[in-house]
């Protein structure tokens, strides 16, 4: 089974895999959580220049091309040995992202953003999708909220209210165009009734128990 986490920078996807994780693995799962970019070796040093602030440069190509690049890497390295052996894979991030980000936010032609992605994974998709829903204000306030805790804002954070507007428009067009494989669960709440809807929703669409 393969899961990843979607939503607005901002709307607490890191806590909440974590979470579900080491629930599913008191449970007894097999179950491997991994991060975009990022998540290998060479992922992590892909990630570094990403994140990079001073690289003001970097073309909407160029950051397309690495985050393709992180997950081609990825996928061939860790998500599809540890899905032959069986386990749970759970993504805090994965290709739609790219669709969101790169598509409706910087602009890129889909098709060629679907041809791009087809290419880094071999086609591998997702069983479930779960969109973690806050408006793209609540987003901001709460990466503000952050940075005043020492989190620094990265490279894509710092990008303005409009940007993540299209981002959220884009998450909103992916659900409607594949409605059985996403699951909206509303992030505004406490992080506890997340973590609660979660659960109830995996059970609901998986049966898994918890
Ligand atoms: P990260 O710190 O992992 O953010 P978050 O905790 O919100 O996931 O940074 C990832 C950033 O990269 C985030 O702003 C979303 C962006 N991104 C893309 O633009 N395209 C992609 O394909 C992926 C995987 C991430």
């Amino acid at each position: 089974m393969f899961i990843t986490f979607e939503g607005l920078d901002g709307s607490g996807k890191t806590t909440q895999v974590k979470e579900l994780t080491s629930a599913l693995r008191a449970q007894g799962h097999q179950v491997l959580l991994t991060r975009e970019p990022g998540g290998t070796e060479i992922g992590d040093r892909i990630r570094e220049i990403l994140q990079d602030k001073a690289n003001t440069a970097m073309t909407a190509q160029a950051e397309l091309l690495l985050f393709c690049a992180s997950r081609a890497q990825i996928v061939a390295e860790v998500i599809r040995p540890h899905l032959d052996g069986g386990g749970i894979v759970i993504c805090d991030r994965f290709a739609d992202s790219t669709i969101a980000y790169q598509g409706y936010g910087r602009g890129i032609e889909l098709d060629l953003l679907y041809a791009i992605i087809r290419f880094a994974t071999g086609g591998l998709q997702p069983d479930l999708t779960l969109y973690l829903d806050i408006t793209p204000e609540e987003g901001i306030a709460r990466r503000q909220q952050a940075s005043l805790f020492g989190e620094e804002f990265s490279r894509i954070d710092q990008m303005a209210l409009e940007f993540h507007r299209r981002v959220q428009q884009g998450y909103l067009a992916l659900m409607a165009a594949e409605p059985g494989r996403w699951l909206r669960i509303d992030a505004a709440q406490p992080s506890a009734a997340v973590q609660a809807d979660i659960r109830a929703a995996l059970t609901a669409q998986a049966g898994m128990a918890f």
